[in-house]
């Protein structure tokens, strides 16, 4: 997902505030970068590289740059290539924008404003915005009529930031569908407007999340002030809140990766979780129970599902947004609507639960980032405590959704939270084997990851660990699943890890890995202590390595798997020598469809 920062300061050193917010913004996923400034002579100029923020700061600092007021943009490719013509921010007749979101009615102004005289550089969707804003100022409009001119010709979502060099005392932005917000430095000296609160952590501890179509125009005077407007073009306030992201949230703190700090916090974040839930729904009143979610966090729905059917005794669904949305679904109006999202910005996620609403049944969304667009338009809120995620591939965060909605089912009365913190210490404890087993699975052609009960889900939170870090086909199954098809790839480069706490499941599970090992095939047993006994010379074949975690009760036995699978994915992924932190293609949340 794209990142956005804008800047408009009495201090000429905004170019440095734009890429810190930058190099915070990177979790977001992107591929290119760039900035735009108006100088001390009100001349714009953009700087933009293909890469990293490191190749932007580089080319930024080679020009000395004084700047009282600009935008910054990360720029995750949806409509171009990754060039840097296609890079952020875009500019035309003086005007610069950056730009989070699509704007789907592009090729039809882009026609009208060809026809009117301008050429274009860029294959992107946003280079209309810039084109169009100066097009309206040619017919006498100002800056911000000219923009708010644009943005009402606009289908699609956004959130955009603008400058314009004849007026530079001028910051605009506005939201549509991507997030966005707005805060003043300690010293009120500078204004900064961003996609959100990391950026703007350690630059603005106050900050103010926009609604939808709101339009924030900051201005230099004798003070520096913003203010806001609505659709209806009425001034509106926008409550202040604290930046709870800290610097420490956005740092490594001697880890060498985010991921890797992330995954080695997910037992305090397990003990926060239970420390701080206070959430007493009645499961009882519902005849049902849907969740919808998309990736890991489907995954999370997934494993809940044995829990409430299993503890509370209620019927589950569990849908992948994307297809719940558009596959004009049977609502049933007295169900709990459950919507998992970390970022509560998932487009799909956040449509399919506009879609229950506009049915008038209630939404309970869980979330970890407060003031995301999930979270401000559910019905009811769960925000769960994992802190700033930032590595792209999400671990503490499933830990916190998969705990919740086990409280949510089980409540707190005879829950050991101390078993689970335990045990998934004592994973952590055990990372040097992960890293040694890695080097066995970096080779893998293809992976399966297979269990059952609540392994199952386990296995597909695994199997899409490995496959968004080490780009290598890996898929999740039952383990049951396995002979009817699946078994025919199997052959001397197919691994698989086979998901199998010593419970009820383990002999089948282990029997399932036989048909794997009788054709040849390579199986990673993830089991627990008190299968030592019972494993027959399992382990002594050549094909097989064993991996023994500590038991703990069936009810708590997924969260130590949950840290084993994460540095299971991300040893192998170290140890292909790929960037952890930021997988190729990927986005932090997608708020795309
Ligand atoms: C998780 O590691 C992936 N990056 C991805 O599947 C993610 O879970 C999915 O995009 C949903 O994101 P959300 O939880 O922010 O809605």
């Amino acid at each position: 997902m794209c990142g956005i920062i804008s800047a408009l300061s009495f201090d000429d050193g905004v170019s440095e505030s734009l890429l810190s917010a930058l190099e915070r913004l990177e979790y977001r996923g992107y591929d290119s970068a760039g900035i735009a400034y108006i100088d001390g002579n009100s001349r714009l100029h953009r700087i933009r590289t293909v890469g990293r923020i490191k190749t932007l700061r580089e080319a930024v600092e080679r020009q000395s740059v004084k700047a009282n007021v600009g935008i910054g943009h990360t720029r995750w490719a949806t409509h171009g290539k990754v060039t840097e013509l296609n890079a952020h921010p875009h500019s035309a007749d003086g005007v610069a924008i950056v730009h989070n979101g699509i704007i789907e009615n592009y090729q039809e102004l882009r026609k009208r404003l060809v026809a009117a005289g301008y050429s274009f550089e860029s294959e992107t969707d946003s280079e209309v915005i810039a084109k169009l804003i100066a097009f309206n100022m040619k017919s006498g409009a100002s800056f911000e009529s000219a923009f708010k001119q644009a943005i009402s010709k606009f289908v699609g979502t956004f959130a955009i930031a603008a400058i314009y060099e004849a007026e530079p005392d001028v910051l605009i932005g506005a939201k549509r569908g991507s997030p966005m917000a707005v805060g003043l430095s300690k010293d009120g000296r500078s204004c900064f407007i961003a996609s959100d609160a990391v950026a703007l952590s350690s630059l603005a501890d106050e900050i103010a999340y926009l609604e939808e179509e709101d339009i924030v125009v900051a201005r230099k005077g004798d003070t520096l002030r913003y203010e806001i407007c609505n659709a209806s073009g009425e001034t509106v306030v926008r409550e202040v809140v604290p930046n709870k992201v800290s610097l420490d949230d956005v740092t490594k703190n001697g880890y060498e990766t985010f991921m890797l700090k992330e995954i080695f916090e997910e037992p305090r974040v397990a003990r926060n979780t239970y420390d701080k839930f206070d959430y007493d729904v009645d499961l009882s009143k519902f005849p049902g129970v849907s969740i919808i979610a998309c990736g890991t966090s489907y995954y999370a729905g997934l494993l809940a599902k044995y829990w409430l059917e299993d503890i509370a005794g209620i019927h589950v669904d569990v849908e992948i947004a994307s297809e719940f949305r558009y596959r004009n679904p049977v609502l049933f109006k007295n169900s709990l609507y459950v919507f998992i999202s970390q970022s509560g910005e998932t487009i799909d996620t956040l449509c399919a639960m506009r879609l229950v609403k506009a049915a008038g049944i209630k939404t309970l969304a869980l979330v970890n980032v407060d003031a995301s667009s999930i979270a401000r338009e559910a019905d009811y809120v769960i925000k769960t405590v994992a802190g700033v995620e930032v590595g792209v591939a999400s671990t503490k965060a499933f830990v916190a959704q998969t705990l919740s909605m086990l409280l949510l089912a089980k409540r707190k009365a005879d829950f050991d939270i101390d078993v689970v913190e335990s045990a998934m210490n004592s994973v952590l404890n055990k990372s040097h084997e992960f890293a040694k087993t890695a080097e066995k699975l970096k080779s893998g052609r293809s992976l399966f990851y297979v269990g059952r009960g609540t392994s199952y889900p386990i296995s597909l939170e695994g199997a899409l660990k490995i496959k968004e870090l080490s780009y290598v086909s890996a898929e999740g199954y039952p383990s049951g699943e396995i002979k009817h098809g699946p078994i025919a790839i199997v052959d001397d480069c197919v691994h698989t890890v086979a998901i199998a706490p010593f419970d009820k499941h383990f002999e089948k599970t282990v029997s399932n890995t036989q048909e794997i090992l009788a054709r040849n095939g390579k199986v990673i047993l993830l089991t627990t202590d008190a299968a030592r006994g019972s494993l027959h010379g399992f382990d002594a074949n050549e094909n097989v390595d064993c991996i023994f975690l500590p038991d703990c009760d069936a009810l708590y036995q997924p969260f130590p798997l949950m840290t084993a699978i994460h540095l299971l994915a991300y040893h192998t992924a170290k140890a292909k020598g790929y960037d952890v932190d930021k997988p190729r293609n990927l986005a932090k949340s997608v708020t795309v469809e």
